[in-house]
């Protein structure tokens, strides 16, 4: 595919540069992985998991959609999450959300976009939920701003309300869920210090009696 020609180029150049450090880098890791982290932020193409956290192939393991969601039913995102604390036994979920993030916005308008507006509604209901706080601000992007955080803290939230979490919690498997947020500005992560790592943290409606 000739349109592709440059990512090729840019694929054996990349692959060279790591081989050249270590020539047994792609072989040792094609054996198996045993990152520490899952990822879960926004598809923008500014916000690369691995590269911005200066992270090499194994360290990181990542989900991206629009807007850095865990949707109740979504499939994907919960087989991803199962899958990285079940088997791949990764210690620290990151929902990393960021500023000016084109997903939060749109939600804050009415805009008719079609298929995604069902994804959008979800971060709607976010704003329902904290609308007097948002609504004192003035400015659209510091309203945007203030909803992608708390959107991140809905997320957080909607992590640990799943089984998968609290079986492992149950478990004695110690996973940690922490709230970022990325400065698309500055390309710096900030802690929102809502890491939540035991069941006592989870509203009491959402902590489920395992069997
Ligand atoms: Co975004």
């Amino acid at each position: 595919m000739e349109a592709l020609n440059t990512l090729f180029d840019k694929n054996k150049i990349w692959a060279k540069e790591i081989t050249e450090t270590n020539p047994n880098f792609f072989k040792e890791l094609a054996k198996a992985q045993s990152p520490k982290y899952l990822w879960i932020g926004c598809s923008d193409s500014r916000i690369p998991a691995s590269q911005l956290l200066g992270l090499q192939p194994g360290e990181i393991f990542v989900h991206r959609n629009i807007a850095n969601m865990v949707i109740h039913t979504d499939l994907n995102c919960l087989s991803v999450i199962q899958y990285a604390v079940e088997v791949v036994k990764i210690q620290h979920i990151i929902i990393c959300g960021h500023d000016s993030c084109g997903g939060v916005k749109a939600a804050l308008g009415k805009h008719e976009y079609g298929l995604i507006d069902n994804w959008l509604r979800h971060i709607k209901d976010v704003y329902r939920s904290h609308q007097k706080e948002i609504d004192l601000l003035q400015d659209d992007d510091d309203k945007a701003n203030l909803l992608a955080e708390k959107n991140v803290k809905e997320q957080v939230a909607n992590i640990c309300n799943t089984a998968i979490i609290q079986k492992a919690w149950k478990t004695g498997q110690e996973v940690t869920v922490h709230g970022l947020m990325y400065s698309l500005e500055t390309g710096l992560l900030k802690d929102l210090n809502i890491s939540m790592n035991r069941l006592e943290q989870v509203q009491e409606i959402h902590q489920l009696i395992l069997k």
